[in-house]
């Protein structure tokens, strides 16, 4: 029988399989957006940005570039660690609150591009949280044993969803992405506990309005005043929230864990404010330095932020084998997350060149498949105009998507 830890589940058990992160990777985009460029848009200056946020730069994403582009590049890096090919995953989550479409899932996207035929993909949303909630669904799902490989990114073009005439928000936000590949494991460590939280009392302090809105059903909506699909903020209640929780989830994910903070090497907080991360060092009675920090050089990327600071921390050396770790997430919901991590590491070292040059040609051929099943797809609607009852072409799908599937 399942044993239940206060209604949740039992994350600490200490039998396998265990969720070790074996890979990593992040991209962001070319352009970058100083505090001096700002200050030809709205009425701000570097000054007030750098000691309010900790801010210099963001990244802005191209006119080419898209939440799906910049997750695609992260996920390819992360394989390349991990030194595994797009068909092991089973399953792919995308953290965003920018996709490109509704449904489709920015995931699926990412799962045909990347060639991965085997996984199940889907978009979470959980705002700057998304992140550590995605990756604690995706490690209890290898904890229960349904799944072996999982890839969770980290995605946003916030860029695209900011009102560049709101110098409350559109100097805080930049673009990006980062991912984990996850791999079940039964040696002891990887996603050792994992704490969330949401109140969503404070729906309307963190939001952007989209299609389903009841306020943009009302006779009476103003769409000019809605400013659909972009971004509002009550900064000062955003703050208070932020500093309240971030202490207290570590501090539960720990306990779940049996860990205290003292045996935390790094923590990984969403890259909000430089003084929400100095708030919560002094609550967890800690030194800053022990927080992971490089919202100077992209600001605040939402789901991004995490798995970007993650990667740039392990970079820098700053993480090793046998270490524990903890990642917090808080933002729009309102919703808050954090994680404890005992790092074990990529298995495999040196990537091989041959898993290399195999994982070139799976994106190749995930290139021509999605080509050819398109084309197949509209010559088999002509096809059946023209001979509704025969259907040669549909019968023809059917018996090769059925080959496949045996
Ligand atoms: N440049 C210059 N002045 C600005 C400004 C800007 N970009 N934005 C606001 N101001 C002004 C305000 O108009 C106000 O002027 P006033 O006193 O004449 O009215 C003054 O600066 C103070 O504004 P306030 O909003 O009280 O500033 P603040 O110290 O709370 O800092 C934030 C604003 C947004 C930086 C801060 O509230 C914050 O970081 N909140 C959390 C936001 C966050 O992290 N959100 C994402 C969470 S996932």
């Amino acid at each position: 029988m399942v044993k239940h830890n206060n209604g949740r589940l039992p994350n600490t058990q200490d039998n396998g399989p265990y969720a070790h992160v074996v890979g990593w990777g992040m991209a962001v985009p070319d352009r970058i957006l100083t505090n001096q460029d700002l200050e030809a848009i709205v009425e701000t200056n570097d000054e007030w940005i750098q000691t309010r946020t900790g801010i210099r730069e963001r990244r802005i994403a191209g006119e080419h570039e898209s939440t799906a582009t910049l997750g695609l590049k992260a996920a390819q890096r992360a394989l390349e660690v991990a030194n595994i090919l797009p068909l092991e995953l089973d399953l792919i989550v995308v953290a965003t609150s920018t996709p490109e479409h509704i449904f489709p899932s920015t995931a699926s996207l990412i799962q045909d591009r990347l060639g991965a035929t085997k996984a199940g993909a889907f978009d979470l949303s959980a705002a700057c949280a998304g992140f550590v909630y995605a990756l604690n669904m995706a490690a209890q799902s290898i904890r229960s044993g349904s799944i072996q490989t999982a890839l969770v990114i980290g995605a946003e073009t916030m860029s695209r969803v900011l009102d560049w005439q709101d110098r409350g928000t559109c100097i805080l936000f930049g673009d990006g992405a980062g991912a984990l590949v996850l791999k079940a494991s039964d040696e002891t460590g990887g996603v050792r506990s994992s704490v969330l939280r949401s109140d969503g009392s404070g729906w309307d302090l963190l939001t952007i309005p989209s299609v389903g809105s009841r306020d943009s059903n009302v006779p009476e909506a103003n769409p000019d005043e809605l400013k659909m699909y972009k971004m509002t903020m009550n900064g000062r209640e955003v703050f208070k929230f932020a500093t309240r929780v971030i202490g207290e989830s570590i501090t539960q994910a720990l306990e779940m864990a049996g860990l205290q903070v003292d045996d935390l090497t790094l923590i990984v907080p969403h890259q909000a404010n430089n003084r929400i991360i100095q708030a919560a060092a002094r609550s967890l009675n800690v030194e800053p330095a022990m927080f992971m920090n490089n919202i100077d050089r992209y600001g605040n990327t939402s789901a991004a932020s995490i798995p970007i600071a993650l990667c740039e921390a392990l970079e820098g050396g700053r993480i090793h084998e046998g270490d524990h770790i903890a990642l917090c997430g808080f933002g729009g919901g309102l919703a808050w997350a954090s994680i404890v991590v005992t790092w074990t590491g990529a298995e495999t070292g040196e990537p091989r060149t041959l898993g290399k040059q195999r994982r070139q040609l799976t994106y190749l051929g995930a290139n021509w498949r999605r080509r050819i099943v398109r084309w197949g797809r509209r010559l088999d609607n002509v096809a059946n105009r023209i001979h509704p009852e025969r259907g040669k072409l549909s019968r023809l799908r059917h018996k090769f998507d059925q080959q496949k599937l045996d």
